[in-house]
């Protein structure tokens, strides 16, 4: 068989092609709503693949239809510097040529003048600054923008904002989501698909009847891919290599991570740079030292600002404590103080990401971070 020079698997960046899998399903779900014009909520943790899943939508929407657009805004830090990546991303995804953006910003952003700049990454060409400031336009004004674009172009469009969490970070944040969903929710040419990571924030958006974006759209919790998925990816890129592994390997590299999405394509990889000829436990048992140790930077450094009730409370649930924290047997064997404190660090812990909780109790939300501990 033909070796190839790329890796055998992809991490921590969104994926496509032959490193995408599975998401069958979710695809076609999400490809309904945007062709119909359904505004889509879309939430799961870090690296479970919301940002690849909504990329393969993308190219698999009918195209004579639907134009969708994307943006990341995760840094922006203000309503205006939301306004800008916004238009801007609108201007550069509907006009098919450089050309067209800039007759369509001239026609529709008459009040400002962009500037351009030739890219040297050759996949996006150029970028346009369009300096925005409340002087130029209304919020309204700039967050019409997709009805308008849709009517011009004679397609509907969906536009997909990743990170959305970060809108509630924002000064003035509720006044932001109002004037979004006030303005949004007339628009019958244009659709949205929120998505983001920190799922304390995306809840709070989204499933708190008193804020602006509860019930705008279609809530989805993306899921993680199923082990019966990973077998076969995970095979047939170990049999690329002349490898081998077997069924049972996969569902344990699966396990370990709690199938999430990034980790079992990292923890494979780890794997197969361990592996002789087929994988066995000294590969494996090889191939989660290296992920831990990959990790440990990163894991201190999440860690190292907690105090230390706050880590006796991470210690406690990955000793398989996760409910019962009213009991004083519990609080005294964990130091975890009074029963006050413990709630308080909880809604803390939680709206720092640090744990999940579940009708079974309380858990950490990185599986590697719990093995990272107990390896400890
Ligand atoms: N459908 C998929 N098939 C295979 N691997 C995936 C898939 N979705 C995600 N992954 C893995 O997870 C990583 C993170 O994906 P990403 O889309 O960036 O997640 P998110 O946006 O939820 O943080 C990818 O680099 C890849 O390793
Ligand atoms: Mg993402």
């Amino acid at each position: 068989m033909k070796k190839e020079a790329k890796p055998a698997f992809l991490y921590g960046v969104s994926v496509g092609g032959d490193n995408f899998t599975d998401r069958v399903r979710e695809t076609r779900r999400l490809k309904m709503n945007f062709e119909n014009g359904l505004n889509v909520i879309l939430i799961s943790p870090r690296r479970m693949g919301k940002t690849s899943l909504v990329k393969h939508v993308a190219q698999e929407v009918d195209k004579e239809i639907v134009q969708t657009v994307y943006m990341d805004i995760y840094d922006c830090r203000s309503e205006y510097d939301f306004y800008n990546k916004f238009a801007e991303a609108i201007m550069m995804q509907t006009g098919s040529k450089i050309e067209h953006t800039l007759d369509n910003i001239r026609q529709f952003l008459t009040r400002i003048s962009p500037k351009l700049s030739i890219n040297p990454d050759p996949s996006t060409e150029y970028s346009i600054s369009l300096g925005i400031t409340p002087k130029e336009y209304s919020p309204e004004e700039i967050l019409s923008l997709p009805e308008r674009m849709a009517n011009h172009i004679g397609k509907h469009i969906v536009v997909c904002i990743d990170e959305f969490q970060q809108v509630g970070e924002w000064p003035d944040s509720l006044l932001v989501q109002k004037r979004m969903r006030g303005v949004w929710q007339h628009h019958t040419h244009a659709s949205y698909c929120l998505f983001g990571s920190r799922q304390h924030m995306m809840n709070q958006l989204f499933q708190n009847k008193r804020m602006p974006f509860y019930q705008f759209g279609e809530p989805n919790y993306l899921q993680p891919i199923p082990t019966e998925d990973w077998i076969p990816f995970i095979q047939s890129k170990f049999e690329k290599k002349d490898l081998t592994i077997s069924d049972t390997y996969v569902r344990q590299i699966c396990d370990i991570v709690g199938n999430q999405s990034s980790y079992v394509q990292q923890l494979s990889w780890d794997v197969m740079l361990n592996t002789e000829k087929t994988v066995d436990d000294e590969a494996l048992e090889a191939g989660i030292n290296d992920l831990l140790m990959q990790c440990t930077p990163l894991f201190m450094e999440q860690t190292g600002g907690l105090t230390s009730y706050q880590l006796n409370l991470l210690r406690a649930i990955v000793d398989g404590q996760h409910t019962q924290w009213t009991s004083q047997e519990v609080l005294s064997k964990y130091g975890l103080g009074t029963k006050s404190n413990v709630a308080k660090m909880q809604k803390v812990m939680l709206e720092r990401d640090f744990i999940v909780s579940t009708e079974q109790g309380l858990f950490l939300a990185d599986p590697v971070m719990k093995l990272w501990l107990q390896h400890r």
